[in-house]
């Protein structure tokens, strides 16, 4: 299997404008982890990007392992976040024995895994690593969040005084397939240096990745809708982002 590594050429980007959404959602993390997340737990930060949100489990004095498919992105991690172990790998295939307290997946990461026998192999490697007790918390783009906001197409250019990058979404709602396009333009002496990225995600229903999570041996699984206002809430039809967890027994 060919590793994920469509985010290369976005790494310098994400690194700048997209590290945000780690502190809005650590807060939410420990929250959903509640008593299951010890003092000084070894956390592994699946599908880790830039490293953002591993720099503030450092921080909060955690033991982080990070694995992503990006080197480019993980070249970014090692630089936010020192104090952490990074690897580069494929959530669809690592293998590591059980030595973690907590696995995290943030920022609809594993809406890039694009069939169901893939992500049950993501959630197999994931309850593999973790130790007894050991919980599992990730969040993803719901049908809502395709049929909405990437169907109605977000179609935005942002200006910067050194760069502009502009971002396009299309939904193919018979594929199940988003697609973000960001083009970017860096200023270069007196050139523009332009960059092309082609993301694609899909989406599973609720009731087929909680199976999932419980075919793999996972328990004590809840679901959790995150709104727009940043709040955790009831999962209903019109939630587009829904936090996951699930426990090993
Ligand atoms: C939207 S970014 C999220 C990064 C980080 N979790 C955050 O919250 O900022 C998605 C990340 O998942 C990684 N990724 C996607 N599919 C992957 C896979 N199958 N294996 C490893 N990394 C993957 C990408 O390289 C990218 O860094």
């Amino acid at each position: 299997m060919k590793r994920y590594n469509d985010y290369d050429v976005f790494a310098w980007l994400y690194n700048r404008e997209l590290g945000w959404y780690s502190s809005i959602i650590f807060p939410f993390l420990k929250i959903i982890a509640g008593d299951n997340l010890p003092d000084g737990a070894r956390i592994l930060d699946l599908c880790c990007g830039t490293g953002h949100l591993a720099k503030i489990l450092c921080e909060n004095d955690y033991h982080v392992t990070g694995i992503d498919g990006s080197a480019k992105m993980l070249q970014y991690a090692r630089r936010n976040a020192p104090a952490a172990k990074f690897f580069l790998g494929d959530a669809r295939s690592f293998k590591l024995s059980a030595e973690f307290d907590a696995v995290f997946s943030t920022f609809d990461s594993l809406n890039h895994v694009m069939t169901l026998t893939e992500l049950e192999r993501v959630f197999k490697n994931v309850y593999t690593c973790l130790n007894k007790g050991g919980i599992f918390i990730f969040d993803m783009n719901m049908q809502e969040h395709f049929e909405t906001r990437m169907k109605e197409g977000i179609n935005s250019i942002f200006e910067k005084p050194k760069y502009l990058y502009i971002m396009r979404t299309e939904y193919d709602e018979e594929r199940k397939l988003g697609k973000y396009t960001v083009t970017i333009f860096q200023s270069e002496d007196k050139f523009w240096k332009r960059s092309d990225i082609v993301l694609y995600q899909t989406w599973y229903p609720l009731e087929n990745i909680v199976f999932s999570l419980g075919k793999t041996g996972f328990t004590a699984i809840k679901t959790h809708a995150f709104t727009h206002q940043r709040e955790l809430q009831e999962v209903n039809e019109n939630s587009d982002r829904v936090f996951f967890y699930g426990q090993k027994p």
